[in-house]
């Protein structure tokens, strides 16, 4: 069958159905995101980030019992190991953050006692070990380039406190590890989102969970993907009072009509945060962001960058009536944690990479080649002539 007889091509699989799955879905419309049939709002700091990765997984919320055992296994893997570390302090200071996780997770593969096994106990001890090993390496990789040695936090505690206290080196007040659990949550999945589908095609090919991991964390890293969080937060910060707003949002966007689709396409051209394949409204994780956003630059006292993004949500908004996507006061929240900018991409990995895992063992469980088509333009069969 030549593609001339196939149906027509969506431009980026546009509202394609490209698999089943029973993890997540998304209401465009109303801006709703469900986790097995729970709304996100609901879930959102009433289960923890690990409650919400076993939801994630093994599709039901973890009962009295099994709760604090899923937690346990998932502290019990805890800790970098220590070739990463050594590989990690090899990398030069300037080293993108999630150039450095992505360079972890496939050097921890070749460490993983599991890594040529396919059977489904083996891809969760991988999905485990995963979910672990991010957040040490992200935070040590914060460390390392500063110059500071990472951390070993004491091995108790939820996994958002976790990460901070290997973050900052100390342990974090109860509140600000809250707002990091509801952040993780938050990302924690997001339906056929890029970085995801990338991962269930390495799957489908059954390429292993890490390399899967790989492929999902170097699609994350693009600004129109989660990319756009670390270019949010430069953003605020550069643009850095709200009297410089409308100034700014006019030569960053103002003279798109004058623009060819081309340049439109820059990210330059474009409003980092803003805009979504699926969403026509401000989504629900965007309006939680926004609160949480507020608040912590209240308690903080750093109000100023959340009055910037607020005046640029106002701006990018009236003038353009795109909805405003998760990455936008999320940078707010990390600029409040005290997180730079380059790292705020980390972050959500940190968070995704539970959906990550969620995706490749529901691919593994029913797995097909995943093996599209391109609707091919080229030019017609013709003799070759010398
Ligand atoms: N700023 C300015 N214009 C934007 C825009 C933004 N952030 N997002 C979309 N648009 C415009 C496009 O230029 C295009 O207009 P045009 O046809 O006149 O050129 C129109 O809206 C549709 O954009 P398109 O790129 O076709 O939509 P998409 O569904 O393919 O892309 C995103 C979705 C998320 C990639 C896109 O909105 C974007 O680039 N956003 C900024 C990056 C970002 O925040 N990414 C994180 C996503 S969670």
């Amino acid at each position: 069958m030549t593609t001339a007889t196939l149906p027509d091509w969506k431009a980026g699989l546009e509202d394609v159905i490209a698999t089943r799955s029973a993890i997540c879905t998304v209401d465009g419309a109303a801006g709703r995101l469900y986790y097995r049939g729970y709304e996100i709002g609901d879930l959102a700091g009433r289960l923890s980030f690990e409650e919400v990765t076993h939801l994630l997984w093994f599709g039901e919320r973890p009962g009295d019992a099994e709760g604090p055992a899923f937690a346990a296994r998932l502290a019990g893997a805890r800790g970098l190991p220590a070739p990463v570390a050594a590989l990690l302090r090899t990398l030069p200071r300037e080293c993108h953050p999630l150039d450095a996780l992505r360079t972890a997770v496939s050097f921890a593969a070749t460490l993983d006692p599991d890594v040529r096994s396919d059977a489904p106990e083996a891809n969760v001890a991988k999905s485990v070990r995963l979910v672990a090993l991010v957040p040490a390496v992200v935070a040590a990789w914060h460390r390392i380039r500063a110059g500071l040695e990472p951390v070993a936090a004491p091995a108790g505690g939820g996994h958002a406190a976790h990460f901070l206290h290997m973050l900052e080196g100390r342990a974090p007040g109860a509140d600000v590890a809250r707002v990091l659990d509801v952040i993780l949550t938050l990302h924690a999945d997001h339906e056929l989102n890029a970085s995801t589908f990338a991962a269930r095609v390495a799957v489908a090919t059954l390429a292993d969970l890490h390399a899967a991991a790989v492929a999902a964390i170097a699609t994350l890293k693009g600004p129109r993907h989660g990319g756009a969080n670390d270019d949010v937060l430069a953003m605020l910060k550069a643009i850095g009072d709200p009297a410089k707003v409308e100034d700014y949002v006019e030569a960053r966007i103002g003279h798109r009509d004058r623009l060819s689709r081309a340049e439109r396409a820059a990210p330059g051209a474009r409003m980092p945060g803003f805009g979504h394949r699926v969403y026509r409204v401000d989504d629900a994780r965007a309006r939680v962001i926004r609160v949480m956003a507020k608040d912590m630059a209240a308690a903080t006292g750093r109000t100023r960058l959340f009055e910037v993004a607020e005046a640029v949500y106002a701006s990018v908004t009236r003038r353009t009536g795109l909805p405003v996507n998760v990455d936008f006061f999320s940078a707010v929240v990390y600029d409040a944690l005290g997180i730079p900018p380059d790292f705020c991409t980390s972050i959500f990995a940190t968070a995704r990479v539970a959906g990550w895992c969620a995706h490749a063992l529901e691919q593994y469980a029913d797995n097909r080649l995943i093996r599209p088509r391109a609707h091919y333009v080229g030019p017609s069969p013709r003799p070759l002539i010398r």
